[in-house]
């Protein structure tokens, strides 16, 4: 029998490319940059299994360009607004995504942010490497505390979860914003009944939300005059929550005291964005999940979803379980 069919629009870590490869006849994008959506409409063409990446527009006509043979396509993230899911339901086809496995390393770089962002590790790094080094300064490069200081979380699933784990052990009060989350008594975490109620309260607010029509530029203007005057701002999620001049602004005048993102809108950020003019405005370039073990996991589980979807087994994480009503 002839191997599946498949397109990997990038190199992944070699745990889970060595299964796709056993299973498949994979043909997988070589370059360091993803492939342009020329390619990408050629590329899918009569595959049976697409494998792709956050930075690829997967939308109908992408589906629609690999024909009537496509069975499954498998992410190597676990945010999906990437896709077009509800025109991949339409033609039946799985979408497949992985959680979990990269919650313990997203977790840690947004505290680390919080934490760089808070002490001005970045700014004060920046001074040094400028030769603005010239003694122990009594007031100089003062940053904000975090013991006995409030996180609010925007977002309580399991990212926010383990970021709240971790603040309890930096002596913080944890509150979280998530209508739809059930509360984990597990955690020393307390839910507020709204957006104003959180941001009144807290020091440091990290936002833990997937990217959808409701929570596009959801941090705009008027979310951030909200914010406490001192408070840090911190985004791993996704850029398009966040309305970057509405950023801007709350930052160049001092409206918050910092913020710090590991996604923008777009990626990679322009480098005449204004947000780079600012010293209390840390970003870095989508690397939350960027660990070895993490990065390894992600490709077994991408790996995993694209062979159960050619084999027409149920995928072990699917986003759009309702191709399987039916
Ligand atoms: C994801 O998996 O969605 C993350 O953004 C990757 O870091």
């Amino acid at each position: 029998m002839p191997k599946p069919k498949v397109f990997v629009t990038r190199i992944i870590r070699d745990k889970g490319l060595d299964l796709v490869r056993d299973f498949c006849e994979a043909e997988v994008w070589p370059g360091d940059l993803p492939p342009s959506r020329e390619a990408m409409l050629e590329k899918v063409r009569g595959v049976d299994g697409l494998l792709c990446m956050l930075s690829d527009r997967v939308d109908a006509e992408v589906l629609e360009a690999a024909g009537p043979g496509l069975k499954v396509v498998s992410t190597y993230a676990v945010g999906f607004d990437n896709i077009d899911v509800a025109a991949a339901t339409a033609r039946k086809i799985p979408v497949g995504n992985t959680p979990g496995v990269l919650t313990e390393a997203t977790a840690d770089f947004a505290f680390a942010l919080l934490m760089a962002a808070a002490r001005r590790v970045t700014e004060a790094e920046r001074s040094l490497r400028a030769g603005k080094w010239q003694t122990w300064q009594p007031s100089g490069l003062l940053g904000v505390d975090f013991v006995g200081a409030t996180l609010g979380l925007v977002g309580f699933g399991r990212i926010g979860q383990a970021v709240a784990r971790r603040a309890s052990g930096f002596g913080m009060r944890v509150i979280y914003f998530s209508p739809t989350t059930p509360p984990n008594p597990s955690l020393a975490a307390t839910p507020v009944e709204s957006l104003d109620a959180l941001l009144a309260q807290s020091d440091f607010v990290s936002l833990h939300t997937p990217l959808t029509p409701q929570t596009r530029q959801m941090v705009n203007a008027d979310f951030l005059s909200k914010m406490k005057p001192n408070a840090v701002l911190v985004n791993t999620a996704r850029g398009g929550v966040l309305d970057q001049s509405a950023l801007y602004d709350a930052l160049k005048n001092k409206r918050i005291f910092a913020a710090a993102l590991d996604v923008t809108d777009p990626e990679p950020l322009p480098l005449d964005s204004p947000l780079l003019t600012l010293e209390n405005c840390l970003i870095a370039p989508h690397i939350a999940s960027a660990s070895q073990k993490t990065r390894d996991d992600m490709a077994v589980l991408a790996a995993e979803n694209l062979i159960a979807g050619l084999k027409g087994e149920r995928l072990p994480h699917c986003v759009n379980p309702q191709v399987y009503a039916g």
